[in-house]
């Protein structure tokens, strides 16, 4: 699903982000990113999602190489990939409702059936009350379950979510991981950047380890991190 070959990436005009990544993960895999702040999580998911792109190396991700922008890949990324971004990205001119169906209008679902499921993925992370406001109604907090909520929606492929639970209580956390568990327990791959050291124990899952821009650890089954 996501291969990465001698990945750099310098932010212009010389900002090292990332050095040297080799990364390999299988479809249906469930992957953490972690690693202090600054250490290049973000920017990683970004490559995977064609926000940006490798100064050097290779990224393949769904055999497509991001390298290369064109039409075809970016068409995929819209319709099999869905991203939770650190900072929620919701339209601000659109309700809630409507920020969570976009995920299925790329997929061509109408308009009736687009609101039916947005709507039940609303209840599912409780903001269901809360449809028909605009983002900016919302808590921090909130806006992201609605973020969550737009990446799942659409059964993606895969899953890319960066910090997806930064503002969220304990409670609102469990929520959100179990949605992402269950959409991996489906089938689909999941890869989530997080510096929350609590949650990665908890679940113990391959978590592969940044800092400064390189792969310090990648650990099947991390167990306690320092
Ligand atoms: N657009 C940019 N231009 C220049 N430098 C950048 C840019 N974005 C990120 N960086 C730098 O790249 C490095 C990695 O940043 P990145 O956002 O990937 O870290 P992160 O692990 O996601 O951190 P956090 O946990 O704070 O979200 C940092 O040194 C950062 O300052
Ligand atoms: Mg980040």
């Amino acid at each position: 699903m996501i291969r990465l070959h001698n990945v750099q990436k310098i932010y212009p005009p010389d900002q090292p982000a990332l050095k040297g990544i080799e990364l390999r993960v299988h479809e249906g895999d469930f992957l953490f990113i972690a690693g202090a702040s600054g250490a290049g999580k973000t920017t990683l998911v970004k490559l995977l999602f064609g926000a940006t792109r490798a100064t050097s190396g290779q990224v393949l991700v769904g055999g497509r190489n991001l390298s290369v922008v064109d039409e075809d890949n970016i068409a995929y990324l819209r319709r099999e990939v869905g991203v939770v971004f650190q900072d929620y990205r919701l339209l601000p001119r659109r309700s809630v409702v409507d920020n969570v169906a976009l995920g299925l209008e790329v997929k061509g679902v109408p308009k009736r059936q687009r609101t039916d499921l947005a709507m039940d993925m609303l209840k599912l992370i409780e903001l269901d009350d809360r449809a028909d406001a605009l983002p900016q109604m919302l808590s921090g907090g909130e806006q992201q379950r609605v973020a969550v909520a737009r990446a799942l929606v659409h059964k993606p492929k895969l899953i890319l979510a960066d910090e997806p639970t930064g503002n969220l209580d304990p409670d609102m956390t469990n929520v959100v991981f179990d949605l992402l568990l269950e959409a991996n327990a489906a089938g689909i791959t999941v890869v989530v950047a997080t510096h929350n050291l609590a949650i990665i124990e908890e679940l113990n899952l391959r978590t592969v380890v940044l800092d400064r821009g390189k792969i310090i650890g990648d650990f099947e089954r991390p167990g306690r991190l320092e």
